[in-house]
């Protein structure tokens, strides 16, 4: 869990200025990772094909898995988002030169 301060607010902590790319990004062990790095000022890139999570069925625009979406809500940072099957190379190369880490 990222830290809190005495009224619940997340405090405003300095980046890292580095960027965790995050696979298989909407499940469980991924996001609870995804919370922990951004909690020690960690930017994050998520990848996940579907295969095991849910599209956000409200705002299909928003084209991100729930999970995702809520981690956004909880901590206040947007997380970039590719689907994208971890498989395939030439989907791989073209989603990691679409965020451009
Ligand atoms: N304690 C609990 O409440 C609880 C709840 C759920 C799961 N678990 C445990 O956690 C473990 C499962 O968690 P997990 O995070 O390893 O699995 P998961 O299925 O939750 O997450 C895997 C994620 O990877 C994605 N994925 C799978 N193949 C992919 C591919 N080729 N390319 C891109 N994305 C891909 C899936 O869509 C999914 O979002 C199990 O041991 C389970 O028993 C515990």
């Amino acid at each position: 869990m990222p830290p809190t301060t005495d009224n619940g607010d997340s405090p405003s902590l300095p980046g890292t200025g580095k960027t965790v790319l995050v696979t298989g990004a909407a499940g469980y062990v991924a996001t609870h990772c995804i919370v922990d790095l951004i909690g020690r000022g960690f930017d994050v890139v998520a990848f996940d094909n579907y295969s095991n999570s849910v599209r956000n069925q409200e705002d299909k625009a928003l084209n991100k898995p729930e999970a995702i979406l809520r981690i956004q809500r909880m901590t206040g940072k947007e997380i970039p988002f590719e689907e994208v099957d971890m498989r395939d190379p030439v989907e791989l190369k073209k989603a990691i030169a679409k965020v451009g880490i």
